[in-house]
């Protein structure tokens, strides 16, 4: 999917949140394991106000894990209850709503202490397009639901998708844009697929991995390649398309008069990355200066 987003988009995707906050108890923050700060919508906590909040790793399965334990505790040390999961093979979705009900446990004592019988948790799950947000849908809801897509007038036709007994979801999720006035950030991105190649050309794409690659994951992917004698950073872009050549030799990207077909290869670097096939990795660590 790949949408446009236009001011216009923006005040309407924020209103429809802001509309759909009113019916629920927490918002279910979900970002990419992979990109935790570069898929995280710039206004979120402006938009979600004082509703508490859950952020989510998905794509944990993609995610170096001792950089998903690190993202972890830097949301925990911004006040952030977080979690990370697999929503596609269903790993960690069942501890959500524990999650959730730790949240919201004052208040639930409350209502117990009133006499009063706590309802389920009702939860709303926000994320930019591509996060996973349909997809842990249909895994909470055990079934695939056919989305309803996002109309005026929120109350008319959504649903709530039951989660044991204590939680609920509406079954519509809030759409918000990604940060497309950072450059790097735009990378990042597209790099995971969240943004399609036509807004950012491929090769470029592929250069800017290979730099994250080869200074963190160096001997994974000289593994995948065959390449040896990898440096240990990519000072400059010419350094960066130097690897993608080599990449591209070695997997067989020739053109004719035997030059490296660089989009081929770009393509078959990003295939392999965003399959996994290269080896959990995280393309962003917190920025601990913030
Ligand atoms: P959205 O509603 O937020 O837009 O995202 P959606 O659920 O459609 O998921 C986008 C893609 O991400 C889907 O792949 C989906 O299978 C994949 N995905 C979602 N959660 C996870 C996860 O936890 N781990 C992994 N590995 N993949 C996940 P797709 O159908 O192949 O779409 P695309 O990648 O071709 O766009």
């Amino acid at each position: 999917m790949s949408i446009q987003w236009f001011p216009g988009h923006m005040t309407r995707a924020r209103r429809q949140i802001e509309e759909k906050l009113k019916l629920i108890d927490v918002v279910f923050e979900l970002l990419d394991a992979r990109i935790p700060q570069s898929s995280r919508n710039p206004m979120v906590d402006e938009i979600t106000g004082t509703k508490p909040r859950l952020v989510l790793l998905n794509k944990a399965d993609l995610a170096d894990p001792d950089a998903t334990a690190e993202w972890s505790r830097y949301f925990r040390s911004k006040g952030l209850a977080t979690h990370a999961l697999d929503a596609n093979a269903g790993t960690g979705v069942k501890e959500i709503a524990g999650k959730a009900k730790e949240l919201l446990k004052e208040k639930i004592e409350r209502q117990i202490n009133k006499g009063m019988k706590p309802r389920p948790i009702r939860a709303l799950i926000v994320g930019i397009p591509n996060v996973g947000k349909s997809t842990l849908i249909n895994r909470l809801a055990g079934r695939n639901i056919a989305l309803t897509g996002d109309r005026p007038g929120v109350t008319k036709g959504q649903q709530w998708i039951r989660f044991g007994g204590e939680l609920e979801l509406l079954d519509t999720p809030g759409i918000l844009w990604p940060k497309f006035d950072d450059p790097v950030a735009g990378f990042r991105l597209a790099a995971t697929g969240a943004i399609k190649e036509d807004v950012i050309h491929i090769d470029e794409v592929a250069c800017f991995v290979l730099k994250v690659l080869v200074e963190q994951y160096g001997s994974a992917l000289g593994e995948r390649y065959g390449l040896e004698d990898l440096p240990q950073e990519l000072p400059d872009m010419q350094a960066a398309v130097d690897v993608l050549e080599k990449i591209g030799r070695r997997r067989g990207c020739i053109v004719s008069g035997g030059h490296v077909d660089y989009e081929k290869a770009a393509t078959l670097l990003l295939r392999d990355l965003r399959s996994g096939k290269l080896g959990r990795m995280t393309l962003e660590g917190p920025d601990l200066t913030e």
